[in-house]
This record gives C-alpha cells, sequence and structure tokens, in this order.
C-alpha cells in the first residue's frame, strides 16, 4: 500500500512541536520582561508637579535634612509630605520674585495645599511601615536610590513584591549602622555581610518571619 504520508513529515511534526513551544517560552519571557520593564513598574518615571520641586537644589545644595519635611518618617508609617508653609519658612523671604514658586504663594494666600502627584504608590492591599525600616536601619537611598541628586523626583526601584522579599530573605546584605539612615552617599564596605550580620542580632531583626505573607498582606 502506498504511504499516505512521506516520511519526512515526522520530522516536520517535530519540529512543529518545537516550535510551538519555543514560541511559548519566548513568550512568557516577553510578558516577563514587560511585567519588569518601566512601562509597567513606572521606574524613572518623572510625574508632573504643580512646582517642579529640586531634591538635587534642597539636599545637597543647601543641605536641609530630609526629615525638616518629611517629618514623620521616623515614627510613622507614612513619611509625611511637607506643607506650604514649610516652604514659606524659607520662600517668604527668598526668591520671592521666582515665577516658578507662584503656586506656592498662591497656596499660602488661599489655604488651599498644593496637590503633589504621588510618585511612589502600592496597591492598597499592601502594607508598608517606614519607622520600622528606619529603626532597623535600612537606608533612604536602598529603596529611594540617590535622592539628593535627582532635579525631579522619579522612583528608584520596582517596588514589587520580588523586590521586598529580596531583601526580607537576606536583610544582612542591606542593614546599615541607624545613625546612617538619612546619609545619601554611604556604602557598604567589603565586611558588609559580617556587619550586616551583626546588626541584624543587635536590631532583633526577625529574619525567619520577614517573608510571612501575613507581613506585607494583613
Ligand atoms: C525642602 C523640603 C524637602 C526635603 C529636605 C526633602 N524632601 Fe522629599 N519631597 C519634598 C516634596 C515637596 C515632595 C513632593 C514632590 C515631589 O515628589 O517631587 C517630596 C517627595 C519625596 C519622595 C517621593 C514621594 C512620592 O510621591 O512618592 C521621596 C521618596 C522623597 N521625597 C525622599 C526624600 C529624601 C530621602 C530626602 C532626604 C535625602 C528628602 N526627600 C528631602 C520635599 C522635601
Ligand atoms: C531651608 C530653606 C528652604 C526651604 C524650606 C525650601 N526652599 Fe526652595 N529654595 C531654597 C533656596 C536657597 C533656593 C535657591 C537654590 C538655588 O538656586 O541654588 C530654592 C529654590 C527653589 C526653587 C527654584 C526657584 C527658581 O526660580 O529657580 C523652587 C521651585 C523651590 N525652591 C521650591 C520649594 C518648595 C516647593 C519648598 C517646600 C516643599 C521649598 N522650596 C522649601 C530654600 C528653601
Ligand atoms: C524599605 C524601603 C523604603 C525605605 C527604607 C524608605 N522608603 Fe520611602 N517609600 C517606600 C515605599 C514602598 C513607598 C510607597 C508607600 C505607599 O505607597 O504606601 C514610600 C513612600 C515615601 C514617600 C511618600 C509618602 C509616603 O509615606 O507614602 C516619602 C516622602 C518617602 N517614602 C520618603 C522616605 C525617606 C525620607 C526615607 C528615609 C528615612 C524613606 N522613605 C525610606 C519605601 C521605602
Ligand atoms: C533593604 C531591605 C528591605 C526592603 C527593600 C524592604 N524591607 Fe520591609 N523590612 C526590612 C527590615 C530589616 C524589617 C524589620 C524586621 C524586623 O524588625 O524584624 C522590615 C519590616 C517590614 C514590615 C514589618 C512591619 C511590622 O510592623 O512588623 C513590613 C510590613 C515591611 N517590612 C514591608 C515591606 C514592603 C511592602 C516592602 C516592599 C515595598 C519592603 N518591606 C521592603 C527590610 C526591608
Ligand atoms: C515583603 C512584603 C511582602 C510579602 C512578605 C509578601 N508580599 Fe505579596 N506583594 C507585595 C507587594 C509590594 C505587592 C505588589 C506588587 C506590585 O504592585 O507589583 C504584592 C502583590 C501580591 C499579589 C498580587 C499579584 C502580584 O504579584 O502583583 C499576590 C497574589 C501576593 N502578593 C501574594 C503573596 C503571598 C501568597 C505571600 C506569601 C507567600 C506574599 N504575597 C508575601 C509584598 C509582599
Amino acid at each position: 500500500m502506498a504511504q499516505i504520508f512521506h516520511p519526512s513529515t515526522n520530522t516536520l511534526s517535530r519540529v512543529t512541536i518545537f516550535g510551538a513551544l519555543f514560541l511559548i517560552i519566548g513568550l512568557l519571557w516577553l510578558l516577563a520582561q514587560i511585567n519588569r520593564s518601566p512601562y509597567v513598574t513606572d521606574v524613572n518615571v518623572v510625574r508632573a508637579q504643580p512646582v517642579p520641586f529640586s531634591h538635587q537644589h534642597h539636599v545637597s545644595g543647601i543641605g536641609i535634612d530630609c526629615r525638616y519635611c518629611h517629618k514623620s518618617v521616623e515614627n510613622s508609617s507614612f513619611a509625611g509630605i511637607p506643607s506650604t508653609s514649610t516652604c514659606m519658612n524659607c520662600h517668604a523671604h527668598i526668591w520671592t520674585n521666582s515665577e516658578m514658586l507662584e503656586p506656592v504663594r498662591e497656596s499660602f494666600r488661599t489655604g488651599r495645599p498644593l496637590r503633589w502627584t504621588r510618585v511612589h504608590d502600592l496597591p492598597d492591599f499592601v502594607y508598608f511601615n517606614h519607622s520600622i525600616h528606619v529603626q532597623k536601619g535600612v537606608g533612604c537611598v536602598t529603596c529611594h536610590g540617590r535622592v539628593d541628586l535627582m532635579p525631579l523626583m522619579r522612583q528608584a526601584e520596582s517596588l514589587q513584591m520580588e523586590w521586598c522579599l529580596a531583601c526580607h530573605r537576606a536583610p544582612a546584605r542591606f542593614v546599615r549602622p541607624r545613625e546612617h539612615v538619612f546619609q545619601m552617599d554611604w556604602v557598604p564596605s567589603i565586611d558588609q555581610q559580617d556587619l550586616g550580620e551583626e546588626l541584624v542580632r543587635k536590631y532583633n531583626i526577625r529574619v525567619e518571619q520577614l517573608t510571612d505573607c501575613s507581613i506585607c498582606h494583613r
């Protein structure tokens, strides 16, 4: 009897099956890349603000401490955004003719707060707390990048679960002495692992519990 299928179709079907497999793997890889891309995570995206406030000017230029404006970062879950009167402590006296500062003066005259657009914004089902991170020696720069070099605020890290967990699994790689939390240019030295492990003990960091779902989803 004559063959219906030529023997070469065996090879052909194998190639097609493998081809489909590779195509699916390729698509999954692409999806993973998109999920990590700035398009999804908003990393480095600058937002329109009522006033183009520069951390670079105010932090490295003038040397103002983070806590002057983000007053509650050490003792509350929320870091706090400065009120207009905080800006006016200085801008009632200096740069009083600046066009750029008109929205600040208007807000002060009318009592209507400036409406800053949020740059970092976790979904509502995630619990986050600044004060505990500050208490346990996690530096602002570890999560927010070199804020002191940013002319305009942008998000430095993805803030995805994977990113939080990378530290919660091994905090010794990241923690620093508490007194350096606000220091932007502090860099870990080569003995970070030893120092980190010492601090994990000293600050009583409960490493075993830090990856429990209920820590962040409560
Ligand atoms: C003179 C006041 C001032 C000082 C000092 C200051 N900030 Fe800010 N910060 C602001 C204002 C105003 C905003 C909101 C506008 C914006 O996002 O640019 C802000 C926004 C931020 C945001 C983003 C908030 C969001 O919407 O997600 C972070 C993170 C931040 N500051 C970190 C820091 C750190 C770290 C320091 C110290 C190194 C610091 N800031 C010092 C005034 C200040
Ligand atoms: C401790 C004093 C101080 C505080 C508080 C302060 N600023 Fe300033 N700001 C300055 C100084 C000084 C300059 C000029 C810096 C420079 O050009 O080197 C300046 C410059 C600026 C400029 C640029 C103005 C221009 O025309 O170039 C803007 C915008 C600004 N500040 C916004 C703000 C806002 C918004 C706040 C409140 C969140 C604030 N500042 C709080 C001292 C301050
Ligand atoms: C462990 C990582 C981490 C550290 C350390 C950290 N932040 Fe944040 N910060 C975040 C996250 C995440 C958000 C967004 C919170 C949200 O959406 O609820 C945020 C938001 C902010 C905001 C916006 C207001 C708010 O509270 O939501 C400011 C301002 C801020 N951080 C300043 C600081 C300063 C100043 C420090 C250093 C003392 C600091 N952060 C340390 C992760 C961190
Ligand atoms: C660079 C390290 C680091 C990163 C990044 C980090 N954390 Fe943490 N986190 C810690 C440390 C250290 C503690 C303190 C643990 C302890 O005291 O046992 C902590 C504690 C917490 C707690 C416990 C608070 C409490 O009241 O018990 C929550 C919630 C939390 N982190 C949420 C987050 C979330 C959400 C993210 C990501 C957006 C994040 N963390 C990113 C280091 C980090
Ligand atoms: C250290 C904090 C932290 C811990 C611990 C944690 N998560 Fe999350 N989780 C997050 C953050 C932050 C997001 C938001 C991610 C985003 O916005 O992309 C998230 C998002 C999620 C989502 C939504 C889908 C997604 O991936 O965005 C699910 C489901 C989830 N977490 C389940 C869990 C489970 C199950 C556990 C325990 C095994 C857990 N999480 C532990 C921080 C945490």
